[in-house]
C-alpha cells in the first residue's frame, strides 16, 4: 500500500520511503541499531554507521541493502570518533542515535564513576555529536534527529538511578533541540522502549528478578525489530509534524494495571 501525503505541496509516493537520505546510525553492531540500520537501508538511505566492535560492525554492513555505506568504527564517548562521523560525508538527513550502555546498580553502590560512565556514553555523546553536527552545518534543512532513550526516564525503575538520569537529561535535551532547530524543519523527537531482546538486556537478565518484570509487558517481550521500525517511521516524511516527543515502544508495560 502506499500512502500519499502532501510534502510541501508536492506529492510523496511514499512517505515512510528514506530513498535519498544520508543517515548516521550509532549503535549498529548489536541489538536495536543493528535492526535499525537493516531497516533503513532497506527503505533506499545511503548510511554511516557506527559502533566499537569492528567485527560485529562488518557483519551489518555485509548485510545491508544498497551500496555506498560506511562504516566509523571508535568510541563515541571520543570526539575524535564523532568528528569522524561528522566528516564522512559532507551533509546527512537523519540521526538515529541507538548506541547506549546500562548498568542496574542500586543508589547506594552508584559511586561517581558508575554515574559519569552512564552521563558520558547515553548523553553527553549523542548530544556532542548532534552539537557539533549543527554547529558545522551538516543537517539539511528538513533532517530527523531520533533519540533512543528507554521506558526507565520516566517509570525510573529500582537500582537505575544512573541510566535512568542518564536517558531523562537525553530527553529534555532532544526537546529543547526540536525548539530550536524548528525554523530549519529539522526535527527532534525520542524512541523509549521497553525490554527489547538484546545483548544488553541479556546482560542484565543474569540479575535476580529480571525475568519477573519483563513478564509484566502485556504484549510480551520486543524484538530490535519492532523498535527499528518506529525509529524509521520518526527519521521518514511520515511523521514530519512530529518534534519534541517521545514515542513510547514498549508492549504495554509503561501503564500499569491492577485488576
Ligand atoms: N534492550 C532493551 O531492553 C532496551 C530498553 C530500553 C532502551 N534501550 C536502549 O536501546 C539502545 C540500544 O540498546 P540495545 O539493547 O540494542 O543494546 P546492545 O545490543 O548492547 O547494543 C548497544 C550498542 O551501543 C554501542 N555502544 C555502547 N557503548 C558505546 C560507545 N561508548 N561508543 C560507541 N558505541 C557504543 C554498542 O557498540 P559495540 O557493541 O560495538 O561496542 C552496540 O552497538 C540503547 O541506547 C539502550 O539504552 C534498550
Amino acid at each position: 500500500m502506499t500512502l500519499l501525503i502532501e510534502a510541501r505541496g508536492v506529492a510523496s509516493t511514499s512517505a515512510f520511503s528514506l530513498e535519498g537520505r544520508v543517515i548516521i546510525v550509532t549503535g549498529a553492531s548489536s541489538g536495536i541499531g543493528a535492526a535499525t540500520a537493516k531497516l533503513c537501508a532497506e527503505l533506499g538511505a545511503r548510511l554511516v554507521l557506527n559502533g566499537r566492535d569492528a567485527d560485529r560492525l562488518d557483519v551489518v554492513v555485509e548485510s545491508l541493502a544498497g551500496d555506498g555505506h560506511i562504516r566509523i568504527v571508535g568510541d563515541l564517548s571520543l570526539g575524535e570518533t564523532r568528528e569522524a562521523l561528522i566528516e564522512a560525508v559532507p551533509f546527512y538527513d537523519g540521526l538515529a542515535s541507538c548506541a547506549g550502555i546500562a548498568a542496574l546498580v542500586p543508589l547506594r553502590m552508584a559511586n561517581e564513576a558508575h554515574l559519569q560512565k552512564m552521563l558520558s556514553v547515553n548523553y553527553l555523546a549523542p548530544i556532542s555529536l548532534t552539537q557539533r553536527l549543527l554547529y558545522k552545518k551538516r543537517l539539511r534543512n528538513d533532517a530527523s534527529l531520533v533519540f533512543v532513550t528507554a521506558l526507565s526516564a520516566r517509570a525510573a525503575p529500582q537500582a537505575a538511578a544512573g541510566y535512568a538520569a542518564s536517558k531523562a537529561a537525553l530527553e529534555a535535551a532532544s526537546r529543547t533541540l526540536a525548539l530550536e532547530q524548528a525554523k530549519f524543519r529539522i526535527r527532534s523527537n525520542c524512541i523509549a522502549p521497553g525490554y527489547v531482546e538484546t545483548p544488553m538486556l541479556q546482560g542484565l537478565g543474569a540479575q535476580a528478578g529480571m525475568e519477573d518484570k519483563i513478564n509484566l509487558t502485556p504484549l510480551g517481550r520486543l524484538d530490535p525489530t519492532d523498535v527499528a521500525s518506529s525509529i524509521c517511521f520518526l527519521l521518514s516524511s511520515a511523521s514530519r509534524w512530529i518534534t519534541r516527543a517521545t514515542l513510547t515502544v514498549d508492549g504495554g508495560l509503561g501503564i500499569p494495571m491492577r485488576v
